[in-house]
């Protein structure tokens, strides 16, 4: 028999905890879908660790200071006052209806703040690290920071495509440059501390170049809307030296007991695009106070909807309620996190959600659900429980197939790839689902020598379920519940050891008292898409949007790929890159014009196999009409067609 008792003792992790973060996000804009996914990767990875019994704390908030908010106000013809109080509360009424769970709302303008920041901004003072001096510099008022000149693209801002101002002006600075060399070799000897290592690569490729001071004040005749420096009342503190100090005021920093529980075990969560503050500003200023440095930065990408970068500033915010509204917070919650590459961008669309939601949601998990629970409840009466069951030949390979899940999932969750770890799942799932489809219960149920084995079956059945429901819990708290209360466990105590526990003993001895419910997600008809899809927008350039960019599988499956042999080739006159080629499908004969003259002479084309897309829509080249398009790769001015490594029937399908 596998010994699950000594897998459950893993998960047993009590006395380790865990601290994160989201950005505390800016109240110029309404909540949208980037800061939903932020927010919700942070309430996954709380609940992935609560879920293995350690402590967790997790914070977000909003950043009220600065011209930007203040420029928001006057346009809503309101105070700042009164415009923060407003839009923050929007933010925080908008995480409970994704059933995010924060332990606290810290807000920038709140006096347990201001107190911190005045605190930090003495000891970074006395330890002689701030000067008094005069600054003249591109600033752009969106990302409320000033430029170099090397810095801008083409004299605009890189992020909002606006021209700076010029502003001269007397300022404080931070000596950021002091921690230069010191921070290079605490990330150097890090290796996760900035992940995924993209990240650590671009900030340790900025450190390079020689850090410049930080300016750190604004002159009070330019902007009263920000916390006062200690150390001179006619300046305001920079708004992002006032906004990263959120990270410990809220936990009571210097010597709340928050702060010494879970200061030790930080983690912040950001976007890339605020990368330079976390992961040079933040750090400086620390060890300048002399306070410790937070643990780990993760890092992710952006979501993009059609073919822009979709984000406050830029425009085109989405409505990341209305989807969840929709489609249920439980689908989008899955979408997110299943969708997105952690550290990579990724697009945005209705169809690819209604997709996912079909074929995982309803399809996979669905229906496993559905089939198990019916086959126990018809199955039953005739097996009686399930507390008397006899060893099965393949207990073992069953135990370490579970072991094996949970290795894969727990690797995933440590690395912050929640995607990794609903794959690991879903695998399982469909594992599954097949076996069922093997074992047959239907047929076992007819022969009385089949009795225990399908009482075995059917029993792992629900303890796979179990398991699953704590397993997915992180992303779909809600299904994850009621997978529990529909089997009749605990649901208020879903625990991944108490998931492996439930398997060798016999937890559901009454199989009558299972509820089979109503589907968890009903199919979704083909319906009127409220957000544009991507599909049909102009490509991205460059190589990471390229790498970057995905699309789903049933999007893939859409592109017919075969096998072709060129029976024949001939140069188009008057071009020299194109060639006609005659391909043989098997079973029908097609001409492709190829763009690959320079590369190919068409004696050698003869004979070959490649990989053919057969259903692209025919289009004319050179006045010949070229039905399809045969693959190659190109880098670097060389250019390879794609064949198959071995021999196979010309018009087999590629997959
Ligand atoms: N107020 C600062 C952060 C201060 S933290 C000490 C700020 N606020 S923000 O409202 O602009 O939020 C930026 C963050 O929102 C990103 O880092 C990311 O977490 C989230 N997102 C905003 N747009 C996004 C996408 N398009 N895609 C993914 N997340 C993005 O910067």
């Amino acid at each position: 028999m596998f010994d699950f008792d000594n897998l459950a003792g893993f998960f047993l992790r009590q006395l380790v905890r865990f601290y994160i973060t989201t950005p505390i996000y800016y109240v110029n804009a309404q909540p949208h879908l980037g800061h939903a996914y932020t927010t919700i990767v942070n309430d996954v990875l709380t609940r992935y660790h609560q879920l293995i019994n350690c402590e967790c704390y997790f914070l977000t908030g909003t950043d009220e200071h600065g011209d930007k908010i203040v420029r928001a106000a006057q346009k809503a013809g309101q105070s700042p006052e009164s415009y923060v109080d407003y839009v923050s509360s929007l933010f925080k009424a908008a995480w409970p209806k994704l059933s995010i769970n924060n332990d606290d709302f810290i807000r920038t303008t709140e006096e347990r703040h201001k107190k911190a920041v005045a605190q930090f901004l003495n000891l970074v003072e006395k330890n002689g690290d701030v000067y008094f001096g005069e600054y003249g510099g591109h600033y752009c008022f969106g990302c409320e920071r000033f430029y170099t000149e090397k810095e801008l693209v083409d004299g605009l801002c890189p992020d909002h495509q606006t021209k700076p101002e010029f502003i001269a002006e007397k300022n404080y600075f931070f000596r950021m440059s002091n921690y230069q060399d010191w921070l290079i070799d605490y990330i150097n000897q890090r290796p996760d501390f900035i992940r995924p290592e993209r990240y650590r690569n671009e900030v340790l490729g900025f450190l390079r170049d020689p850090l410049e001071d930080l300016c750190i004040s604004r002159p009070k005749s330019r902007l009263i809307w920000g916390i006062d420096l200690p150390f001179d009342n006619n300046f305001v503190t920079y708004v992002w030296f006032d906004a990263l100090i959120n990270y410990i005021s809220a936990l009571g920093w210097p010597d709340g007991q928050l702060f010494a529980k879970f200061w030790p075990a930080a983690h912040h969560t950001i976007a890339k695009d605020i990368l330079k503050p976390h992961a040079i500003f933040w750090p400086t200023m620390l060890k300048s106070a002399g306070v410790d440095i937070y643990k780990h930065l993760n890092v992710h990408g952006y979501w993009r909807i059609g073919a822009s970068k979709m984000s406050k500033s830029v425009g085109n915010v989405v409505e990341a309620l209305t989807m969840a509204d929709k489609y249920g917070s439980e689908a989008f919650r899955y979408f997110l996190m299943r969708e997105m590459n952690f550290g990579l961008d990724s697009d945005f669309s209705e169809d690819r959600l209604v997709g996912r939601f079909n074929s995982d949601l309803a399809n996979d998990l669905g229906n496993l659900w559905q089939r198990s629970l019916t086959m126990v409840q018809k199955f039953s009466p005739y097996l009686g429980g399930f507390e008397e069951l006899e060893a099965q030949s393949d207990d073992q390979s069953w135990g370490q197939r579970i072991e094996k899940l949970i290795e894969d999932y727990q690797k995933a969750f440590e690395a912050v790839d929640p995607r990794g770890a609903l794959q690991a799942v879903w695998e399982w799932i469909g594992l599954l689902n097949k076996t069922i489809d093997e074992e047959a219960p239907w047929l076992l149920a007819k022969d009385p020598l089949k009795k225990e084995r399908l009482k075995a079956v059917l029993k792992r059945l629900l303890d796979a379920l179990a398991l699953i429901g704590a397993l997915i819990w992180p992303v779909m708290p809600l299904t994850g519940e009621a997978i529990w209360r529909r089997l009749g466990l605990d649901h208020s105590q879903i625990k991944l050891s108490k998931a492996i526990k439930f398997m060798p003993s016999s937890s559901f001895k009454d199989p009558k008292t299972l509820e089979v419910g109503s589907a968890f997600f009903p199919r979704i008809e083909a319906q009127e898409p409220t957000i544009e899809s991507s599909k049909g927008q102009e490509e991205y350039n460059g190589a990471t949007d390229a790498l970057t960019s995905q699309i789903s599988f049933e999007d893939f499956k859409k592109i017919d790929l075969r096998v072709a042999k060129i029976i024949k080739a001939e140069k188009i006159k008057k071009s020299d890159k194109l060639i006609k080629l005659t391909l043989s499908l098997g079973l029908e004969e097609r001409t492709v014009v190829a763009g690959i003259g320079q590369f190919y002479s068409p004696d050698n084309l003869i004979g070959l196999l490649v990989i053919a897309a057969t259903n692209l829509a025919p289009v004319k080249l050179m006045g010949i009409e070229s039905k399809g398009m045969v693959l190659a790769s190109s880098a670097q001015g060389h250019l390879a067609l794609l064949t198959v490594s071995s021999e196979v029937p010309v018009g087999s399908k590629v997959s």
